[in-house]
């Protein structure tokens, strides 16, 4: 491994690692959020005023946070990368199949929301709730990998 300081970031790999952590946060709480205001809005009736609420609160939380938030973290993520060369790294391999699952989780919560917002209601609320849990696991399992480097 190379010595971070050593890698093209230069003496900015702190900063560019503290940017990094603070758009995790930012990602992670609206992945956290989204989830959250689907089960509300599950129990509203399509058309009705606070249908049309959720509605906009999502597309905004969407919009706003979360995929702002994923593009920073992924372009912050890899410039870390390339600067530690961590891709002949074990643990790296493990959370960047996690990341991309939980950039695909995004991919299915958006495609989710669109179907809220034509009036479907495609999953019992009970998986819906199962479906919230995803984030947390996930990112007690991405930081085990980045902070204790098990292998
Ligand atoms: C989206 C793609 C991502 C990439 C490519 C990426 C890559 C990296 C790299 C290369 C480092 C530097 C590791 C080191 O200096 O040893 C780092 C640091 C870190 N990342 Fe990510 N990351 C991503 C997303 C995430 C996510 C989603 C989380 C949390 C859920 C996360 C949590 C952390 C933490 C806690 C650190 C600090 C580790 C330390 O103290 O050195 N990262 N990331």
């Amino acid at each position: 491994m190379l010595d971070a300081y050593n890698g093209f970031l230069g003496n900015a790999y702190p900063w560019v690692k503290a940017a990094h952590l603070t758009f995790v946060i930012f990602w992670i709480a609206g992945l956290f959020l989204l989830p959250r205001f689907y089960v509300y809005h599950h129990a509203t009736a399509p058309g009705s005023a606070e249908d049309r609420a959720w509605i906009e609160r999502e597309r905004r939380t969407r919009s706003i946070i979360l995929t702002p938030a994923l593009i920073i973290v992924w372009v912050l993520g890899l410039a870390l990368a390339f600067n530690i060369g961590a891709w002949s790294q074990g643990w790296f391999h493990g959370k960047l199949l996690l990341v991309i699952m939980l950039s695909g989780y995004q991919g299915w919560l958006g495609a989710y929301g669109r179907k809220l917002a034509r009036g479907d209601r495609p999953l019992e609320n009970r998986t819906l709730r199962i479906m919230n849990e995803v984030p947390g696991i996930m990112t007690a399992l991405i930081v085990v990998l980045v902070i204790v480097k098990p292998f």
